[in-house]
């Protein structure tokens, strides 16, 4: 039998016993007891108004977080799901979302959570092939090929698993809705129907979300709204990395990432990708510099490369891959405008390297740098590193990060390390290894020895 409640009427406080006197308010005579317990959570019994109540008196919830027996996953969702929570990962076509759910549905499952895999996009035998290639066959999740919200709902209620997938929400189809599978009234109504579900039975829902051309989630944003997580599964399919982005989290951090590379075995998880994107690189060619770049809590080295080259046309071309024109464009301003180059006849092309696509203005210094390497045609520093961004007059500013990228960048042995000053790295500091930088003016004599 549950023990009774008191509650106070003045304050709504939730107390063990009767007393005369609220402890919290110090009314007299204000405490009744409640009919039905709240089970000690200081939540209204149902049925009896929803009253207010103290977070004190709120009994904390166990940490009760599903571990996903993987410890990179774990951090990057904050130290494990929540039940109950729901996640959504969405991601271009082809991008390895069902790749990756599968794997990680097999593990939980193997781990004891049971799981659920509905697909409404492979057939069971497809699926059951790529399992087999990934060596996931054997104790595996269960697995419904169905297009039916409905049907998913009636085995939710008969088999209670821990874990369900749905692949995708887009092609689920709810019969209490109108309109096709994936349009904006089927993806409110099923992804509804999917997380009141599971939230009553605390299960852990996974949904595939599709990614249109603009890289936006299809179907309402209100899918983002309604779920726990949003992760965002991005990366190059001709290259071998993809990267997971946490950019909701109601139950740990955003800003983290998982760095992964898909192998004929499946998605692996890169634990270190300081040095990954660097690939085949041939430091000895004009026109590439490394930058040491930063996401989520992660510093790792990409190379940026850059081509200027006299151009024959009219209106010379500007071709930024994997970062921003507007960013190039305003870097070649600034480098035409300070450092007297001669740009207006160049075609001008720069890109990332490895597929990478990167925002964040610490490029600007190394972007810079790999404009006047290829330039001048002169190669930079085999193991030097870039970061700092860089003013309209051409004042070089430290960034987010600057201690992390430097030690990152001293335990890798990356020499020159050339970056504004910043803290953990003040003027006195600066020696042959260290090269610190204020304006882009001093950039070709640090570089090269060249006044502009
Ligand atoms: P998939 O998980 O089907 O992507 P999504 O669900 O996001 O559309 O996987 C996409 C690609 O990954 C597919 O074209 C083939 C490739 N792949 C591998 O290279 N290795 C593998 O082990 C698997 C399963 C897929
Ligand atoms: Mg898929």
């Amino acid at each position: 039998m549950s023990k009774p409640v008191y509650r106070c009427t003045a304050c709504f406080a939730e107390l063990k016993q009767w007393q005369g006197q609220c402890l919290k308010c110090k009314e007299w005579g204000t405490v009744k007891e409640v009919s039905g317990s709240s089970e000690g959570r200081g939540r209204p019994s149902p049925g009896a108004a929803n009253l207010p109540t103290y977070l004190e008196d709120l009994a904390i919830e166990q940490d009760r977080k599903v571990s996903t027996g993987s410890e990179a996953v774990d951090s990057l969702l904050g130290q494990g799901i929540p039940p109950g929570s729901v996640l959504l990962l969405s991601g271009e076509p082809g991008m390895g979302k069902s790749t990756f759910l599968l794997q990680l549905a097999s593990r939980l499952n193997q781990m004891g959570h049971k799981g659920l895999y509905v697909s409404g996009e492979e057939s069971l035998g497809q699926i059951r092939q790529r399992s087999e290639r990934l060596g996931l066959l054997e104790r595996g999740p269960l697995f419904l090929n169905t297009t039916s919200c409905d049907d998913i709902l009636a085995v939710l209620e008969k088999s209670s698993p821990a874990v369900v997938v749905v692949d995708s929400v887009q092609t689920m189809h709810a019969g209490s809705a109108e309109g096709i599978p994936g349009s904006v009234s089927q993806v409110r109504a099923v992804s509804s129907l999917l997380v009141e579900a599971v939230k009553r039975a605390g299960i852990v829902l996974f949904l595939v979300g599709h990614v249109t051309k603009e890289g936006q989630i299809a179907g309402p944003k209100l899918l983002e709204h309604m779920v726990d997580t949003v992760l965002y599964l991005e990366g190059d399919k001709q290259h071998l990395f993809r990267i997971i982005r946490v950019v909701k989290n109601r139950f740990g951090p955003t800003s983290n990432i998982l760095v992964l590379k898909m192998m004929d075995s499946g998605l692996q998880i890169v634990n270190d990708p300081s040095t990954f994107f660097l690939e085949a690189r041939d430091p000895s060619l004009s026109g590439t510099a490394l930058i040491m770049a930063r996401e989520g809590h992660k510093s790792f080295v990409i190379e940026v490369q850059s081509l200027v080259s006299r151009s024959f046309l009219t209106m010379p071309r500007r071709t930024a891959l994997g970062l921003d024109t507007n960013r190039l464009n305003l870097l070649l301003a600034i480098a035409e405008k300070k450092l007297s180059l001669k740009l207006g006849q160049m075609d001008i092309y720069a890109k990332i390297g490895g597929g990478l696509k990167i925002e964040e203005p610490s490029l600007d210094l190394g972007l810079t740098a790999a404009i006047l390497s290829s330039y001048f045609d002169r190669c930079l520093p085999e193991k030097g590193v870039f970061w700092g961004e860089v003013d309209l007059n051409g004042q070089v500013r430290p960034v987010v990060g600057h201690e992390e990228r430097l030690r990152q960048a001293r335990m890798l042995k990356y020499r020159p390390i050339i970056c504004p000053a910043g803290p953990g790295s003040r003027e006195e500091d600066a020696d042959r290894d260290l090269i610190l930088i204020r304006n882009i003016l001093d950039l070709p004599q640090k570089l090269f020895g060249k006044k502009p």
